[in-house]
């Protein structure tokens, strides 16, 4: 980088990121609350070697092709809401933050099965509204962890750290996924099973995969209408793995006990929407990666990822390596 490349950012990412841009680029950055327009994206990008962007921005050919990108860092490991294919093809680097959150995304995960099957946000809300008068011996009865059966969809980093936490709690581990894993068989003692048997068996059913064609709305009203009407469902995935629709048909039908979710379909889902109402729907606002630790290292990742795009170096976390392999960079 000889003279200062010009990037955008598309929001308040932590310090400790921003400050490694700063120090090497001319960094234009969006500080509002809410997502860029697309508009301003476009505008912003066409003088851009280098865009940082989130989950939240659509990231297509459009912008792609409104500016001269050298490179694409997003501010997350999923990266459905960029065009992989079309970044690829015009030889544009898309960076990723793998690996870093994996830990504080498991333990959302795990928080989010303990207060389904425990009913906390019902009874915090109980002592909110002045209701508690006495112990209750029937009162708030929940669903054991304790060795449940927790059925895994999708076992990548996150799916493999959630088994890890299964173990301490003596669960039943079942998952499905593409591929078989061996050594994670062996080594958390799972259980590999069709996705329609981890349905019909699990107590607990807990989405890990990514968000691709094959996977969007992978949980629909059959595979609902399979789960046991005491299990709960977890999703701190992606929202669109679940068909809203049905999940909300299968909460009022009481084809399932209970949901969990830390991401939606839509996202952000509006207060009024039903699931939001709902007491047996925990809905909390896409929190997997927010603990500070994650958060930070997300940024610096993702500044490493920029800055090394911005002068032609391999991204150290690259999200379609092909675009190394067609020789396009
Ligand atoms: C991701 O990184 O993809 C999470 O959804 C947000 O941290």
């Amino acid at each position: 980088m000889n003279q200062r490349s010009q990037v955008y950012v598309t929001r308040l990412i932590p310090e400790a990121g921003l400050a490694m841009i700063r120090d090497r680029c001319d960094a234009r950055l969006w500080e509002h609350e809410l997502p860029p327009p697309k508009e301003v994206i476009l505008e912003q990008v066409s003088d851009c070697e280098g865009l940082l962007c989130l989950l939240s921005d659509d990231v297509d050919g459009e912008v792609m092709d409104a500016g001269d990108l050298r490179v694409i860092s997003q501010f997350a490991v999923g990266v459905d809401n960029i065009d992989l294919e079309a970044a690829t093809q015009r030889g544009i680097p898309v960076g990723h933050t793998p690996g870093v959150l994996t830990d504080a995304t498991a333990d959302l995960t795990f928080a989010l099965i303990m207060a389904a099957a425990r009913r906390i946000p019902e009874a915090v809300d109980k002592v909110r509204s002045d209701e508690w008068r006495t112990w209750e011996p029937r009162g708030l009865l929940g669903a054991d962890v304790w060795r449940a059966t927790l059925g895994i969809v999708g076992l990548g980093r996150i799916g493999t750290a959630v088994a890890r936490r299964a173990r301490g709690f003596q669960m039943e581990i079942l998952y499905n996924d593409p591929e078989r894993s061996m050594e994670v068989e062996e080594e958390l003692d799972a259980t590999y099973r069709s996705l329609e048997a981890l349905l019909e068996l699990a107590d607990f059913v807990t989405i890990h995969t990514p968000l691709v064609d094959e996977t969007r709305h992978l949980i629909d009203r059959a595979a609902l209408r399979r789960m046991k009407p005491t299990a709960v469902l977890v999703n701190a995935a992606r929202g669109e793995i679940v068909d809203t629709e049905a999940l909300l048909e299968a909460l009022e039908k009481g084809w399932i006990a209970r949901a969990a979710l830390d991401v939606t379909d839509p996202e952000p889902l509006p207060a009024d929407h039903p699931l939001v109402g709902m007491e047996h729907c925990i809905v909390v606002p896409h929190i997997g990666s927010a603990t500070t630790t994650a958060r930070t290292r997300m940024a610096e990742m993702a500044a490493e990822n920029l800055l090394a795009g911005l002068v032609g170096q391999t991204l150290p976390y690259c999200a379609n390596p092909q675009v190394y392999e067609a020789g396009t960079r």
